[in-house]
């Protein structure tokens, strides 16, 4: 009895502070002085916002987009039944057609956050599939043909204000981002807030709003498709940091604070980045 009563204490705690609304628009208005002349919808190009050079060969590759195939593969992979008979249809709302920019959910039930990773996952094992790879492979290209699916839809990320668990949760993302950690000591807001828009040897880094609306997308470097967690995980070597693992708890609240930030941003995956 006491354990679970001294940790709803310390989440009420820890939510206490929490004002997602507040943070986004304060991080708005910082980036609105940053880059005047930038658009909400325009932070789903990342990089290609602010860096006109690479923006054209950016737009060049884009005519016959990488990530084609696996949008295919996707589609067909999201259709074929389950040795059961039943779906991924059968696990979401809307046949699991335009509902991407809802993701991430806070699952009240299980008191955490529910990615559309995790959902596509636990739909597999609940119809006794095995789980799939959370970084790359088949599960990028199920997530690229879902959320092909909410494109141009604004990103619409709800936290639910009445359940200090979820206020948490998100809070606990906010941390970890402006956490520093690793060998180099960065934290993701030394570079995605404090640098953004400038360069990191070759790379202009871009803003954190938007950064979750492209993904998965075909990464050039990787010379394949990947998830946003995959990302996660790249940017954490950058700085020699420990890393946790795709989809676990850290970084599915990680992915609920910066996608609540992009609120509004439309969805532009499957994409392309260098
Ligand atoms: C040393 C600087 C640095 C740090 C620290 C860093 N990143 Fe990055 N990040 C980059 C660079 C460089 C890129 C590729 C160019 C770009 O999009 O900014 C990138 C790209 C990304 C992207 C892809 C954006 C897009 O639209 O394609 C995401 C998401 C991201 N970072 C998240 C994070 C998170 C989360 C952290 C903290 C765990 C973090 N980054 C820490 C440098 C950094």
């Amino acid at each position: 009895m006491r354990i679970p009563l001294f940790f709803l204490l310390i989440l009420a705690a820890f939510s206490a502070k929490a004002d997602p609304l507040a943070d986004q628009q304060q991080l708005r208005q910082y980036y609105k002085k940053l880059f005047p002349s930038l658009k909400l919808a325009d932070y789903a190009q990342g990089v290609y916002a602010l860096d006109p050079i690479a923006k054209q060969s950016w737009l060049a590759i884009n005519e016959f987009p990488p990530y084609e195939p696996a949008l295919e593969q996707g589609k067909i992979l999201f259709n074929t039944p389950f040795k059961n008979g039943r779906g991924y249809k059968d696990c979401f709302e809307n046949q699991g057609i335009a509902i991407a920019q809802l993701y991430p959910l806070w699952d009240k039930e299980k008191g955490e956050v529910l990615t559309l990773a995790k959902a596509v996952n636990d739909c597999r094992l609940k119809n006794d599939e095995s789980e799939l790879n959370y970084e790359k492979g088949e599960i990028a290209a199920v997530l690229a043909y879902m959320t092909f699916t909410s494109r141009e839809k604004e990103i619409a990320v709800k936290i639910p204000v009445d359940d200090v668990r979820a206020l948490a949760a998100y809070q606990q993302g906010k941390a970890y981002y402006y956490q520093r950690r690793g060998q180099l000591n960065f934290s993701c807001a030394t570079c995605h807030i404090e640098n953004a828009g400038k360069r990191l040897r070759a790379e202009v880094l871009s803003p954190l709003l938007g950064h979750t609306s492209s993904w998965p997308t075909y990464r050039l470097k990787w010379g394949e498709m990947g998830t946003l967690h995959r990302r996660f995980i790249g940017c954490h070597q950058q700085i020699r940091a420990e890393t946790p693992i795709a989809q676990s708890v850290e970084l599915r609240n990680l992915e609920y604070f910066l996608t609540f930030m992009a609120n509004g941003v439309p969805v532009t995956a499957p994409s392309t980045r260098k």
